[in-house]
């Protein structure tokens, strides 16, 4: 399949908009950014047009994918309620990175958008591309993350390109992406609403708006206890091994020093200032400072993506302080990892 791609400028806006509707509403695929990652949207009313978004991932069809709107009166033509948390949720974090799990009225969105559950996730995207190109369209466009399945999301027009140039109808190109990790996912059908996955808006900054909920992220690593090898479930990875170190900087350096004498080649994914403490690496990719993990969050995927262009064949990565933003960055890193993990014991 051709791909066509936009690289958006004031001037073609317009225009690249009405084109990538019409494709869209003619049950193809095009990828666009969003504030958080790009997405690639299809009609999500559209069975076969949603087909392709799964087709193009290699992703599992039993994953549902998000619904994007423009409008919040767009919600109602498929949702069976809105929940009085869920309303106040609305208003204080759309359009952003928030997706709302709300009760799914039968039969207005294709079924394999929700992979057939009675809930659909929801959200309306702060970008001023992706509300351009919804509000033309004017249709529920269902869209996950715009990369191939297992691979770092994507944070720029060029990552979408690696991805799926050839798999879809066409891509959106505007530049780097806004927070740089996905949204945060809540799950508003429950009496206490809970997160299901961390992201941009943080568990502090949900409950200052509607008191406590409950968080269903754990780490891998308390999941499944031994796990069998090769049974491993990773996500957002490079092709090199990650583990995460947790301790000083003076264990982080045993281990680079350990794994070279096993003749690993060493790449590191670490703050400024972790950076300084430790040997000139051979491969060194700093996240930006520690003090802001906003920046540490936006640099995550690119710098992840950043290691399958290097020879390195193992990745250590520091273990962040897991408040605000950063409980998204470790669980990304978590997945990155496999659930791996290398700690230095209190005694030491
Ligand atoms: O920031 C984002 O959310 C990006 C951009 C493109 O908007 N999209 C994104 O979509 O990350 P995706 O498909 O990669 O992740 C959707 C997540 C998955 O973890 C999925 O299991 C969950 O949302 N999800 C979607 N609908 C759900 C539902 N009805 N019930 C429970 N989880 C749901
Ligand atoms: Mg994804």
């Amino acid at each position: 399949m051709k791909t066509k791609i936009w690289q958006i400028t004031k001037e073609s806006e317009i225009q690249i908009y009405l084109e990538a509707a019409k494709m869209l509403q003619a049950g193809e695929t095009v990828a666009f950014p969003t504030e958080t990652v790009y997405g690639i949207g299809a009609d999500a009313t559209n069975e076969a047009a949603v087909t392709k978004i799964y087709e193009a991932k290699g992703r599992p069809s039993d994953n549902p994918l998000i619904v994007h709107i423009a409008d919040q009166a767009q919600v109602h033509s498929f949702v069976k309620e809105i929940p009085p948390n869920a309303k106040k949720l609305m208003k204080q974090f759309w359009p952003g990175p928030l997706t709302i799990i709300l009760p799914l009225q039968a039969n207005r969105l294709a079924r394999n958008v929700t992979a057939g559950l009675d809930s659909v996730g929801v959200r309306m995207p702060e970008h001023p591309v992706a509300l351009g190109l919804l509000a033309v369209a004017g249709i529920p466009v269902a869209a996950p993350s715009a990369n191939r399945s297992g691979k770092p999301s994507p944070t720029s027009g060029e990552h979408v390109e690696e991805d799926l140039n050839g798999r879809i109808a066409g891509i959106i190109s505007a530049g780097k992406t806004g927070v740089g990790l996905e949204s945060t996912v809540i799950d508003c059908t429950l009496e206490v609403p809970a997160i299901l996955r961390p992201g941009g808006v943080s568990q502090a900054e949900i409950e200052a708006v509607i008191g406590p909920v409950i968080s269903e992220v754990q780490p891998l690593e308390q999941k499944e206890a031994p796990k069998a090898p090769g049974m491993k479930y990773t996500h957002y990875a490079p092709k090199a091994p990650v583990v995460i170190i947790e301790g000083d900087a003076t264990f982080f350096q045993q281990q680079i020093d350990n794994a070279k004498a096993r003749g690993e080649e060493v790449g590191i994914l670490v703050s400024d200032e972790l950076s300084k403490d430790l040997d000139a690496s051979t491969h060194k990719l700093a996240l930006g400072s520690r003090e802001h993990l906003e920046e540490v969050a936006y640099q995550l995927y690119q710098q992840l993506r950043n290691f399958d262009h290097t020879s390195v064949t193992i990745i250590y990565a520091e273990a962040f302080a897991k408040e605000g933003i950063g409980t998204a960055i470790m669980n990304r890193l978590d997945k990155a990892a496999g659930g791996h993990y290398m700690r230095q014991s209190e005694e030491d």
